[in-house]
């Protein structure tokens, strides 16, 4: 399974990418206003120095919502760099726009799945990836992990080729489980990340460990 890293912070973006186990980035205008990246020139250059930060795919989502407008800003958020995915969410032009940017060659995410029928039309259009949002699923007393496996089984029904990425991560067992199910792709925060390294027996282990080997030493 991919790890991509979900934030606009680029020392995070650093640190995961130091650990050695990071595929990509996803953003999100949100994740990008709360690093106070504000304004289209601003945004633009963000995406940039991501890129130069990280191996593999940056999502850049589009602000548009209408066809004609989402192609142009697609277009030049693909210009960008080679490592960029355009994000687009699932609403009619969304799908539209999905199609004509796989047509196109332009890699996509479509951004903002809820249902499993939006992902069919996400994969029948074309998209990269899908990104189910589980977490907010969650929050709202619905299984986000159900969404994923029954994703996951109609791909697999079908052959399709879009990748699922599980997003809206919000803990460490919805990796393992995402893992599980068979999602080609996660995108959580840096402490989803990290609290894969933990366990009491690791931390006490090697303790003991240590405190042997200065016995002997
Ligand atoms: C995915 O691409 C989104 O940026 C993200 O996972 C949303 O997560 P949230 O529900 O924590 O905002």
């Amino acid at each position: 399974m991919k790890f991509f890293i979900d934030t606009a912070n680029l020392d995070e973006i650093r640190e995961a990418q130091e650990l050695g186990v990071l595929d990509g980035v996803t953003t999100n205008p949100s994740l990008m206003a709360k690093e106070g990246i504000t304004g289209r020139d601003k945004i633009l250059k963000h995406y940039v120095d991501i890129c130069e930060i990280v191996d593999g795919d940056v999502s850049a989502e589009v602000i548009a919502t209408d066809f004609d407008k989402i192609i142009k800003e697609g277009e030049q958020l693909a210009e960008l760099h080679d490592q960029i995915v355009v994000k687009v969410p699932m609403i009619e032009d969304g799908v539209k726009a999905l199609k004509y940017f796989s047509d196109n060659g332009i890699r996509t995410n479509c951004t903002l799945v809820f249902s499993a029928g939006q992902a069919l039309l996400a994969a029948k259009a074309g998209a990269t990836y899908v990104s189910p949002f589980i977490g907010r699923l969650d929050d709202i007393s619905t299984d986000g992990l159900n969404l994923i496996a029954e994703i996951r089984h109609i791909y697999d029904n079908y052959g399709y080729e879009t990748q699922i990425l599980a997003a809206s991560i919000r803990h460490t067992m919805h990796i393992i489980n995402c893992a599980k199910i068979g999602a080609d792709v996660m995108t959580g925060g840096l402490d989803s990340i990290k609290g894969l390294l933990k366990h009491p027996l690791t931390d006490s282990g090697l303790e003991k460990f240590l405190a042997d080997y200065k016995k002997g030493n």
